[in-house]
């Protein structure tokens, strides 16, 4: 059964020839159509491509600082409490079952890092570094510091940031000190791409150190909020108002999406997108089917 104002339409229709009746017949199922289409289509474009919502745990304030454990399919993050003794939490999501669990024995923990090739989990609190058994959920201090942990990346080491100094430190073998490129300068978040080159940002904006000329690139004035890198290795990052990829090869900063109050973001296995935003933790999901 067609709407009844179609059947308007169809009826004065019948002023006109039968050919052009037709043709307006036709129009209407193309309308139809192409609604339903959109219906199907319900969701966000994201870099041209169409993706769903789906909030994973709602109802967490700021969610922040997004790492995947790519072995055990294990997202890692912050959220902040209303608690004054403690300001933030950290906890973890299985992406399969949506379990969710706050870590215990950390108090104002905020970062975290895994090392993808052993599985190992890191995590940064107000008092240090930690490492952190999933089985067991038991944590055990590293490395303690005087000051917060901001950001923690793993690349043939762990890279970590410091509050509210903004000092870059790597931690290998046991020792931890300042990173040798980055002594004279500021750094809140800190990523590396396959070649070992080093990306970081700090209130002036985003930047890339050059490992073979030994210098400072600016890639752009964003105001970066969470950065880190995906199964492959390339490097994401997030400011308020969006998700963006790093392209190393050009140097340049491509947005992949804008959205409002963005407080980290991570990409799964599949290219699916998880993102923190005031409605928690959320994943976009790509639609195969639907192409606008
Ligand atoms: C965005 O879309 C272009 C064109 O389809 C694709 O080449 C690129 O890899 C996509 N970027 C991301 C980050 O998915
Ligand atoms: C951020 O780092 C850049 C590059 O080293 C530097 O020029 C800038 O002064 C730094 N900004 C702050 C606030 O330290
Ligand atoms: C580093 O700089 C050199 C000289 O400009 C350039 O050829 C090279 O591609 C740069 N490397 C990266 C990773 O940007």
């Amino acid at each position: 059964m067609l709407p009844s104002v179609y059947y308007i339409v169809i009826l004065q229709a019948f002023e006109y020839s039968v050919h052009e009746m037709m043709l307006v017949y036709f129009a209407v199922i193309v309308l139809a159509t192409v609604q339903a289409a959109e219906e199907k289509c319900d969701g966000v474009s994201i870099n041209g491509s169409m993706y769903t919502k789906e909030v994973l745990k709602p109802y967490l304030d700021s969610p922040y600082q997004f790492t995947i454990d790519y072995t055990t399919n294990t997202l890692f993050f912050s959220y902040s409490t209303q608690n004054k003794d403690e300001r933030f939490k950290l906890a973890y999501l299985d992406l399969e079952s949506k379990e969710f669990n706050v870590v215990p024995g950390i108090k104002d923990g905020f970062a975290s890092a895994v090392d993808q090739a052993t599985g190992k989990v890191f995590l940064g609190a107000k008092g240090g570094v930690y490492s952190f058994n999933l089985k067991t959920k038991q944590a055990n201090l590293l490395q303690p510091t005087n000051q917060n942990i901001w950001q923690m990346f793993y690349k043939d080491g762990l890279y970590y940031s410091t509050y509210p100094k903004e000092e870059a430190y790597f931690i290998k073998d046991g020792a931890s000190n300042r990173v040798e490129e980055l002594k004279e300068m500021r750094a809140m978040l800190i990523a590396l791409d396959e070649n070992k080159n080093m990306y970081f940002s700090n209130s002036s904006g985003l930047f890339k150190y050059n490992k073979s000329i030994k210098e400072i690139l600016p890639l752009g004035d964003n105001v970066v909020n969470g950065m880190n890198s995906d199964v492959n290795g390339e490097i994401y990052f997030t400011s308020p108002n969006g998700i963006f990829k790093i392209n190393d090869k050009f140097n340049t900063v491509e947005r992949l999406v804008t959205l409002d109050n963005v407080y980290a973001a991570a990409i799964e296995k599949d290219g699916n997108i998880l993102c923190g935003t005031d409605e928690g933790v959320v994943r976009f999901k790509k639609i195969n089917k639907c192409h606008l």
